[in-house]
């Protein structure tokens, strides 16, 4: 049996001497604000109980770890054809290239790099006319925090300094893959990103997924069998170029962003959320990944 408040203690014991390590991102100004030396575990129990360690209530920017969640909403349609325009694999590409989308047609490898998120906040925006709207509504249900919000001044700051996500959605809209105009779409996806949760609120969203598609409440956003392919595209596309290494280290579906966060499934088991803000070289954090790491050790849980 596996103690979850003892795990998070362990995983912050073994981290604190690595807290501050890493290069906070700066190619979105906002962020390079962030004090490098916090650190925040939290480990969400099946049964929805939270334990965590550290800086587990200070709330950080979710970035990339919200395309999970817009997936799982474009995938709760059960519309099919989102998958007419992105691909399901790893690109063993940045998070941010550009070269793979021309040779490739305008169609992104997967959801998880940002032309691939682009195309699914696009498609939710065209089905749904809210693409934000809905985004926000589930992460307030899944993480129980009825103000859980957008922070404008990373949004602004996403947004005007945005060229390569420009870049990435005009060719794809040459490519006739937009269906919205890009700056709708864009103010959607800037927003989206800058949406700000703790470890303990992202740990407690992340069970949407341990859960197979069950909500908070008991309702069904996803059937099992989408619930099992998001989770499949965070094993093989959560850490971008890094993805193949989070599989060997970590042996967990995981998913990143550049505000430090890292959301880790252990299905039917619990959902584990990691932060620090300092980042390696991929553009993951490094003490999220080594906290996971950590944690996988201590209970012995992967999926392999
Ligand atoms: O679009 C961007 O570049 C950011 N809003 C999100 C990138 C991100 O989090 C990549 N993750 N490691």
């Amino acid at each position: 049996m596996v103690d979850l408040a003892d795990a998070a203690r362990r995983v912050l014991d073994a981290i604190r001497p690595h807290i501050g390590e890493g290069k906070v991102a700066t190619y979105i100004p906002a962020l390079g604000n962030v004090d490098p030396h916090q650190f925040g575990f939290a480990v969400a129990g099946i049964d929805g109980t939270v334990h965590g360690a550290g800086d587990q209530d200070v709330r950080f920017s979710l970035q990339s770890v919200s395309k999970v969640f817009t997936l799982a909403l474009a995938l709760s349609r059960g519309d099919e054809a989102i998958w007419r325009r992105v691909h399901r694999e790893p690109s063993g590409t940045a998070f941010n290239s550009l070269f793979q989308l021309e040779f490739e047609h305008g169609i992104p490898r997967n959801p998880l790099i940002n032309a691939g998120a682009i195309v699914v906040t696009d498609q939710l925006l065209a089905e749904t006319g809210d693409a934000l709207g809905l985004l926000r509504d589930l992460l307030r249900a899944e993480t129980g925090n009825p103000d859980l919000d957008v922070d404008r001044v990373i949004a602004a700051s996403e947004s005007e300094t945005g060229h390569r996500n420009r870049a990435l959605a005009h060719l794809m809209a040459s490519f006739g893959n937009m269906r919205n105009p890009v700056e709708q779409t864009l103010d959607h996806y800037f927003r989206q990103c800058s949406i700000t949760v703790s470890v303990t609120e992202l740990a407690r969203a992340g069970l949407l997924l341990a859960r197979h598609g069950l909500q908070a409440d008991g309702s069904r956003l996803l059937s099992p069998q989408d619930a099992r392919r998001v989770v499949s595209i965070m094993l093989t596309c959560g850490a971008y170029d890094a993805a193949g290494e989070f599989a060997y280290r970590i042996g967990l579906p995981c998913k990143s962003g550049v505000g430090g966060g890292i959301l880790a499934i252990v299905p039917d088991r619990c959902a584990v959320a990691a932060w620090g803000p300092g980042l390696d070289a991929q553009g993951n954090s490094v003490t999220a990944t080594l906290a996971l790491g950590t944690f996988g050790s201590i209970t012995g849980w992967s999926i392999f």
